[in-house]
């Protein structure tokens, strides 16, 4: 099938590769004409494990381009995947979605084609952008558009860091549309995955025992809420079990222990009951926050998903407060962040932690190092004015430090020298944001080792 994909950032860049690899003719478009040159040449312009080895594979499928004229005009299916940033009052910044469903209008030139919303949009943005893509269609062509397109959604679950895994072997896919006959395009498009009949990557292999990928088709306003209910749930269960590892943490138990005695319980499930610093990253603030703001339009209220950001602000606070009762007086104090990044594998930082942890230990009178094994760069780009120390290695961040925080739980921080790490610090203490150290072999190594929870 010819598929166009409009947005090259995590969602679009890697359902566009995936779909290329899968056997689909694809281009990708982006306005950004620097990101559009560097995948022209071969290269990522974000981090995600294994995506240059998938995107050399498709590259005989795959075609980027700023211009919506070589991409728009014959494809059977136009994934909307721009971004959809937070704007100052909490809600979606719909400009990009608006100026796609635009240019899809003016292009679009084939019998039928099923444009899909991609992008995490609020409820009802399906109806939405089907009105501007045809009065755009009828402006430019003179004629009605009425037969020529339909709208679906078609929301994403991939997660940063193991994207093309969750999108070649998802758990599920979602389609959603008020018209039979787009739902029957994308049942067709997603079939190889689907059925899973296509030929894994060496280096993704498909995991055991993965059978056919279950697919729900149903309606454009129950795919939307899908979305949203799916990581509202996620967020609302890693606040859980941060709220039960207070009391964890105040009666002595270990929260690792307890987190795995309710989540082998086949209806909880053990997975993101993960207890520590909490969620970051771009989707669960927004979706959580744009939940509550679509039940408030019709006259709800969302109290446990309130009460789920709640835990989660509170548990960035509880890093200053914990500090603070360790060494009693913050200012003058040196702390290093080892993680930047909102999660390991990835090289973003959206809605991080650490970047409010740093504020908050600089507001404090602390001075911050910090490191990241892959985010530094990024970090540069994105904070210049953040008074931060920023380190090379992990060494030199516990350099004469008064305690050390595990923010982010990359794979190499639990590799780390950390008998040498204590012989350079001030004094030896590690707060685990994480929970993912090894507290009885730190504290052999000299540490006084805090866990976030418990
Ligand atoms: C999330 C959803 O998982 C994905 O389905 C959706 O499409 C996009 O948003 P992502 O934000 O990439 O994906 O990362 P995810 O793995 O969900 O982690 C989000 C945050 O939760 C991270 O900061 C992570 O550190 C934190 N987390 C996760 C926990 O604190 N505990 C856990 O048990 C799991």
């Amino acid at each position: 099938m010819k598929v166009c994909i409009i947005g090259t950032g995590y969602v679009g860049l890697t359902t566009g590769t995936c779909l290329a690899y899968l056997g689909h003719e694809v281009t990708c478009i982006d306005s950004d004409s620097k990101k559009v040159a560097m995948l022209r040449a071969g290269q990522s312009p974000i981090y995600e494990p294994n995506l240059p080895e998938l995107l050399a594979e498709a590259s005989p499928n795959l075609r980027f381009t700023a211009d919506y004229a070589e991409g728009v005009p014959k494809a059977d299916v136009i994934f909307i995947a721009v971004g959809t940033p937070p704007s100052a009052n909490g809600s979606p910044d719909l400009k990009y979605l608006y100026a796609a469903a635009q240019g899809i209008g003016e292009h679009f030139d084939s019998d039928y084609t099923v444009v899909v919303n991609k992008s995490t949009v609020p409820i009802g943005s399906g109806n939405w952008v089907g009105s501007i893509v045809r009065e755009s269609y009828e402006q430019h062509h003179g004629r009605k558009a009425d037969k020529l397109f339909s709208v679906a959604s078609n929301p994403e679950f991939l997660r940063e860091g193991t994207a093309l895994h969750d999108s070649l072997f998802a758990d599920r896919v979602v389609i959603g549309s008020d018209d039979q006959r787009s739902l029957e395009v994308l049942y067709s498009l997603y079939r190889p995955i689907l059925d899973q009949t296509f030929t894994a990557p060496t280096y993704l292999p498909r995991p055991e025992g993965i059978g056919a990928v279950p697919l729900i088709s149903t309606d454009l306003a129950s795919a939307e809420l899908i979305k949203y209910a799916a990581n509202a749930f996620l967020a609302l269960k890693i606040s859980y079990i941060n709220e039960i590892g207070q009391l964890a943490e105040k009666v002595g138990a270990d929260i690792t222990q307890v987190a795995k005695g309710i989540g082998l319980d086949a209806r909880i499930g053990t997975r993101f009951l993960q207890a520590g610093i909490g969620w970051g990253g771009s989707c669960f603030g927004k979706d959580t926050a744009a939940l509550i703001a679509t039940a408030a339009e019709y006259g709800l209220s969302a109290p446990i998903v309130e009460a789920a950001r709640e835990i989660n602000r509170r548990q960035r606070e509880r890093v200053v407060e914990k500090l603070l009762a360790e060494l009693k007086i913050l200012k003058g104090r040196t702390i290093g962040l080892l993680g930047l990044a909102f999660k390991p594998n990835t090289d973003d930082l959206r809605e991080a932690p650490a970047i409010d942890i740093a504020r908050k230990l600089i507001e404090r009178g602390c001075k911050v190092k910090v490191h990241d094994p892959v985010a530094m760069e990024k970090f540069l780009a994105d904070y210049p004015d953040l008074a931060v120390v920023r380190c090379e290695t992990a060494e030199a961040v516990a350099e004469d430090a008064d305690a050390l925080v595990l923010v982010t739980e990359w794979h190499q921080y639990r590799e780390l020298p950390w008998e040498e790490l204590a012989t350079r610090m001030r004094t030896p203490i590690i707060l685990d944001g994480r929970n993912a150290l090894d507290r009885v072999r730190l504290t052999r190594f000299g540490f006084r080792y805090i866990g976030i929870a418990g």
